[in-house]
């Protein structure tokens, strides 16, 4: 695994303004990852603020505990996001006055080599978050039907003209079930046309990697549950910035504080997005966007 100081934090100002400007007293990182937002928020909170850092990834909260674990105002937790309202209860850290969500995998995670989140790792094809989880990406290759193998590379991976890819994947596991990288990355290579131009081929083993790991991990579902759950959580001006790196986050972001227009409201008119020049320095993160938004009552 490379230097897990190499995740670099993304939109960390912007996405983090509307929430310090409230001098909040009582801060949630749902997705404390290796606390590059964290080290940030916690040079500008007062020191009788408290922190709460959520992750489900062992090595974030190992890595986060050895920096920011002796600060007395943080509290690093162990769990789903979307237990939020369980953790509330067991910590009794309501009500929030301010919450960060940075949606996705960090760079450590992508980079490690035994994860298998990215395609051009040669290891097992895991994709789990959490060792927790009972599934992973190589079960659903070898135990999802046609049909719901359609549904989550059209749906979580926007992939069109996928019938031929999904034969050829049912016709290799009968003769042995995929196990590495390497064995879905044969499968794709022989089931789609690239004109010989390898920028086709990455955008396709990234709508692929894209969609066995929302399925694996829920992440949709379990964003939609945190959303719902984090309102009755907050302060009445309290805030929540959420920063979504694929449409499809950004979509359930949109139509969910459009359609709970009645007890929130976006503080941002406009999508906060990455300046050309950050963009430039950290190509991996330059779909991201930034939603902010506040409960009103
Ligand atoms: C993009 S990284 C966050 C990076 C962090 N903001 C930083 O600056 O270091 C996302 C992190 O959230 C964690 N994560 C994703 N979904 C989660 C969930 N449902 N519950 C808890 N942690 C989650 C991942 O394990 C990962 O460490």
């Amino acid at each position: 695994m490379k230097n897990p100081q190499l995740h670099t934090p993304v939109l960390l100002e912007e996405s983090t303004e509307l929430l310090l400007n409230l001098n909040p007293k009582n801060f949630l990182d749902a997705t404390l990852g290796f606390s590059g937002h964290a080290h940030y928020v916690l040079s500008k909170l007062s020191s009788n603020a408290s922190f709460y850092g959520i992750d489900q990834d062992p090595v974030a909260l190992n890595y986060s505990m050895s920096k920011i674990g002796e600060d007395p105002r943080v509290t690093i937790i162990d769990s789903n996001f979307s237990k939020i309202s369980t953790i509330a209860k067991s910590y009794n850290c309501e009500p929030f006055d301010a919450c960060l969500v940075d949606c996705g995998i960090s760079s450590v995670q992508l980079d490690s080599l035994d994860r298998g989140f990215s395609f051009q790792t040669e290891g097992p094809l895991d994709m789990r978050m959490s060792p927790d989880f009972s599934l992973n990406a190589a079960d659903i290759l070898n135990t999802y039907s046609f049909d719901k193998l359609n549904y989550i590379f059209n749906t979580y991976g926007e992939c069109r003209y996928v019938d031929k890819f999904i034969d050829n994947i049912l016709i290799k596991r009968e003769k042995k079930p995929f196990e590495t990288v390497p064995d879905l990355i044969a499968v794709i290579k022989k089931s789609f046309f690239f004109y010989n131009k390898r920028s086709n081929f990455i955008k396709m083993c990234t709508k692929v990697f894209q969609a066995l790991r929302i399925e694996v991990n829920s992440e949709l579902d379990v964003l939609q549950q945190f959303l719902h759950d984090i309102i009755p959580l907050l302060t009445i001006g309290g805030r929540c910035s959420v920063i979504t790196f694929h449409s499809l986050e950004d979509r359930l972001l949109k139509r969910f504080i459009r359609d709970h227009k009645a007890i929130i409201q976006p503080v941002n008119k406009r999508v906060i997005q990455l300046t050309y020049h950050e963009a430039k320095k950290n190509t991996r993160a330059r779909s991201a966007k930034c939603r902010v938004f506040e409960r009103v009552r």
